[in-house]
């Protein structure tokens, strides 16, 4: 619902000049085509007033004088224009829907390939929602209004001109009765279009509330019954569910008011002329297919003008959707490559952080000079209370953010003289809720490693441990894994993650609280898998567990973004500070439950039951 309200909210309703330029020059690769629409749609609506002009010499020079060879000639013009009026209309219509989805697949492209390059800090200020709509709606807007608001105004601007044109051809002071008439059309249009437009908005936002209220109080039904809440939550329903009334009714009255209107106009328009037209025949100044064709004419232009209206409102929208997708691509990374940056191809040496600073918001600081060397292939153990700083240290390793002052050093050299490429594919990461994408877990596996023969995936899984529930699904590899690895247990994913970390051959190994939700079993599994990753890495582990974390050469007890203490687990429970304290609070049930699991074993019963 949220997302929702943020489209909604962000709309311009100004058109601005600099991204309708821009909107266009997303059309300059494919000039050909508007070119050739131009061309075509300027031939249609050059016929259709030449139609009616011919049913004016159709009247005049043949059924009124009865000249039968002058009408069939007429008629077969008439006949072979509508062939080609066909034609043309099948190729500008073609030509602008192709040129509308053409831009659509750039942008999208564009968005697509941006996203990708943006920063984590990016990802932190934009909810994902309101990034969805840009590249779906928003692009699919675009589309419209360069299809249909290219065809339409064009051909509404050709015809408005031309029928002019041909008005006075035909007598021109009756022409210049309509166009002094005209413009009032038009505005009168755009005014009504502008307002219908804006009660519909206002209508879908008031729309979306409403859904939102539906959604809460559905999902969150069992709270209303405890709460006895009933009656206050049909009361705030009651006050959006009528404020959603009152606004359709509005829209609903206005757009039942707008052909009314757009016709009286047209019609007294049309009074004058007959009034004007027929005086204008009993003097001679015209003639009645004349008059007829004038009538013709001007019907014809109250399409166009409505036409145009909507196209004027409806744009609006869309430049605010252009200026959303604009701000999406020009949104700049955060972190990019300084131009020297070097690709070390492999990390070696120790990871060292010098008088580290750094916050997510500046009012809010995470780490104040943070010091810390970690010795390669070390295995660094990271626990502490929630919000602490765990995830940060490792986000600042892996450069999804970098330090706001200080330095972190690999193998001696400061990070950001290396390629972010140079790092980012040198660091192997298992997380607590381990991503997958959708596909067979071969795919997965092998998704840092494209070149990865089905052999090394497959080493890759026994040395993780994958391979042994691998090999028990009906397809084995080829097995899929749903979007995001939904149809795994979370276990399962975690494992296939860690298959596709020792694939990868990383020199940096991280995982964040990858085991904290997984059976003993599985975790048993996972222990063995990363002891394998782990070796020649330099480790970063962050668990909750004491299992996981017993083995590490050192651990740190992260604070408040500060070490509160450092050291091996034996030398931290002898010096009986935070980590004990943590141990004894935090992993006493734990114990407990290891307690229970190796009684379990003694007397060989299935852990399983
Ligand atoms: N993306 C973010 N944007 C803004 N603030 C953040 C962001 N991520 C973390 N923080 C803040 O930074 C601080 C440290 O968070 P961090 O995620 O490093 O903690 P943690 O030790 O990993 O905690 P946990 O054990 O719960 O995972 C917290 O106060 C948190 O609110
Ligand atoms: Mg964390």
């Amino acid at each position: 619902m949220s997302d929702l309200y943020f489209e909604e909210e962000e709309f311009t309703s100004q058109f601005n000049g600099q991204t309708i330029k821009r909107i266009a020059q997303q059309a300059q690769p494919y000039w050909k085509w508007v070119l050739g629409f131009l061309l075509l749609i300027g031939i249609v609506s050059l016929q259709d007033a030449i139609f009616t002009y011919l049913s004016k010499l159709i009247i005049d020079e043949g059924i009124v004088v009865g000249n039968r060879p002058r009408l069939i000639q007429l008629i077969t013009i008439y006949a072979s224009m509508i062939i080609v009026q066909a034609s043309g209309v099948l190729g500008f219509i073609y030509l602008a829907a192709n040129l509308g989805e053409r831009i659509q697949y750039d942008l999208r492209r564009k968005m697509f390939n941006h996203l990708q390059a943006l920063s984590f800090s990016y990802f932190d200020k934009t909810p994902v929602g309101w990034i969805m709509s840009r590249v779906t709606s928003d692009a699919g807007r675009i589309a419209d209004l360069i299809t249909w608001g290219l065809i339409d105004t064009t051909w509404a601007v050709l015809n408005l001109t031309v029928s002019l044109v041909f008005m006075f051809i035909i007598n021109w002071q009756l022409a210049l009765v309509m166009s002094l008439i005209l413009p009032i059309l038009i505005v009168i249009a755009a005014q009504f279009q502008k307002r219908i437009l804006t009660a519909f908005r206002q209508v879908r936002k008031l729309n979306s509330k409403l859904t939102g209220v539906y959604n809460e109080n559905i999902t969150g039904v069992r709270v209303v019954k405890a709460l006895t809440r009933e009656e206050k939550n049909l009361q705030e329903f009651d006050e959006s569910a009528s404020h959603l009334y009152r606004s359709a009714y509005r829209a609903a009255w206005l757009s039942a008011l707008f052909l009314p209107t757009v016709q009286i106009v047209g019609a007294t328009a049309l009074g004058a002329i007959v009034w004007y037209g027929g005086w204008q025949i009993t003097i001679g100044g015209l003639t009645v297919g004349g008059l007829q064709a004038f009538i013709s004419y001007l019907t014809f232009m109250l399409f166009p003008i409505q036409d145009l209206a909507r196209v004027y409102a409806e744009m609006q929208g869309s430049v605010a959707s252009a200026e959303r997708i604009f701000s999406l691509i020009d949104a700049k990374p955060e972190i990019v490559d300084r131009p020297d940056a070097i690709d070390p191809g492999a990390i070696r040496g120790d990871i060292e952080f010098e008088d580290v600073e750094f916050y997510y918001t500046q009012d809010k600081p995470v780490l104040a000079d943070f010091n810390l060397r970690v010795k390669q292939g070390e295995t660094i153990a990271l626990v502490g209370p929630t919000g602490g700083g765990k995830s940060t240290i490792v986000n600042l390793v892996c450069r999804f953010y970098e330090p706001k002052a200080g330095i972190i050093r690999m193998g001696g050299l400061d990070y950001t003289s290396l390629t972010l490429h140079g790092i980012q594919s040198r660091i192997g990461m298992v997380l607590q809720t381990p991503h997958l994408f959708s596909g067979t877990i071969r795919e997965n596996i092998r998704y840092g490693r494209l070149d990865a023969t089905d052999a090394e995936v497959e080493e890759a899984a026994r040395l993780a441990h994958a391979h042994e529930f691998i090999v028990t699904l009906e397809k084995g590899y080829d097995s899929e894994v749903g979007e995001g690895g939904n149809l795994l247990s979370t276990g399962q994913k975690q494992l296939v993650s860690l298959a596709r970390a020792v694939l990868a051959q990383p020199d940096i190994f991280i995982m964040d609280e990858a085991t904290s939700s997984v059976d003993t079993l599985t975790e048993a599994l996972i222990q063995q898998g990363m002891e394998t990753l782990m070796k020649g890495c330099t480790s970063f582990i962050i668990a909750h567990r004491l299992s996981t974390i017993k083995k590490a050469d050192r651990i740190l007890v992260i604070e408040n973004g500060r070490i509160a203490e450092m050291g091996s687990h034996a030398e931290l429970i002898r010096a009986r500070g935070h980590y004990y304290s943590l141990y004894t609070k935090q992993f006493r049930q734990e114990t407990e439950q290891q307690r229970i699991d190796e009684a379990f074993e003694r007397e060989k019963i299935p852990l399983t039951i």
